[in-house]
């Protein structure tokens, strides 16, 4: 018998505990613009969303049309339900309070609206990654500084990737569950539960283009995976590189590997590429919760407090044995640094 998404966070709620009613609507309506955003994504060029919208966001990134789009459809859906007090976007400057005409709810959410942005135009997967917190006080006007939590205060997590099958991939913290999005039906199925990630790996993602501008334990890392067989590693490597974090991610979960993005000497003030609160906490959440390890290199990634809403931060993460030994390498040459 197929377990749909709404069954699936009942029995959470009910024989669980672990969501309560707010939080379950919430997640179904993210699911919802999700399935909204596959079929715009799915359309592509017949619908006319692919191309850069003409405009930047708020990191300087030139935005996609679908960017837009999606962030678009997120917000609309969330909106008017009553459970959010406001929203966060990779592509808004700002955040976006819910409007006074609705009721204002004790949940805060947080996207990246669209990941993966060059890949959309070449038909490559790209996905939504979305990351759930609760304001700490409920009886003020909410504020930019009711979303600067640190990621191990997220009540839920997730991304939907749009490949060649639709998948979403959630916890609320018991585990991390899969669903396939059944067209037919138009909703999403539960296809796997108690996601775990093998603890070691042969297989790393990283864009070699940067290599030269990486830091020594970085390097020292992948250098020892190129070595292969005759290497200190004493095994082959293999390495996937797709350049849309929700695709590097889900492949982590289905068959384990380790990810990098991490700082590199361009431009030594940014922390890294990627992004704390819209990208770097809900996936590490999610991987840890599949028995994986997340970190910047020298702190776990759910352990940072934020200080800015767009804050970015090295991302280090995946199979449990290989980001342990990427951290001690990082532990080994900080005294000559
Ligand atoms: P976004 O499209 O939301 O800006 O994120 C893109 C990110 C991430 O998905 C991916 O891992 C990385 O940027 C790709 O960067 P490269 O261009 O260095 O491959
Ligand atoms: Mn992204
Ligand atoms: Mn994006």
């Amino acid at each position: 018998m197929s377990v749909s998404l709404t069954r699936y966070l009942v029995e959470q709620q009910r024989s669980k505990g672990h969501i309560p009613s707010e939080l379950r609507l919430l997640l179904e309506v993210v699911a919802r613009a999700c399935k909204g955003i596959s079929h715009a994504v799915n359309k592509g060029a017949l619908g006319g969303v692919l191309g850069s919208a003409g405009s930047a966001n708020v990191q300087g990134e030139v935005q996609k049309k679908l960017d837009i789009i999606a962030n678009d459809v997120l917000i609309e859906a969330n909106e008017w339900g009553g459970h959010l007090a406001a929203m966060a976007s990779e592509e808004m400057d700002t955040i976006h309070a819910v409007p006074n005409r609705y009721p204002q709810g004790e949940y805060l959410l947080l996207f990246d609206p669209l990941d993966g942005s060059s890949n959309i135009d070449v038909n490559v997967s790209i996905g939504t990654i979305f990351s759930v917190l609760k304001k700490a006080d409920a009886s003020t006007m909410v504020r930019e500084s009711d979303f600067l939590q640190a990621g191990t205060r997220q009540v839920a997590a997730g991304y939907c990737v749009y490949g060649p099958q639709t998948t979403l991939v959630l916890t609320v913290g018991d585990g991390v569950a899969m669903f396939t999005l059944d067209r037919e039906q138009g909703s999403f199925v539960l296809t796997q539960e108690d996601v775990k990630i093998p603890e070691d790996t042969q297989e790393f993602a990283i864009n070699m283009s940067n290599m030269r501008h990486w830091a020594a334990p970085v390097r020292r890392y992948v250098d020892e995976c190129l070595q292969g067989k005759e290497g200190p590693r004493g095994k082959d490597f293999n390495m996937r590189w797709v350049a849309s974090m929700v695709a590097d991610v889900h492949r982590i979960l289905t068959r384990g590997g380790i990810f990098l993005y991490p700082w590199d000497k361009r431009e030594p003030g940014k922390a890294g590429k990627l992004r704390l609160m819209y990208e770097a906490n809900p996936m590490s959440w999610l991987i840890e919760q599949a028995g994986g390890a997340a970190s910047n290199g020298s702190a776990r990634i759910l352990d940072l407090e934020p200080a800015q809403l767009h804050q970015r931060v090295s991302v280090i993460l995946g199979s449990r044995h290989e980001v342990e030994r990427v951290v001690r390498y990082h532990q080994e040459t900080a005294p000559a640094a």
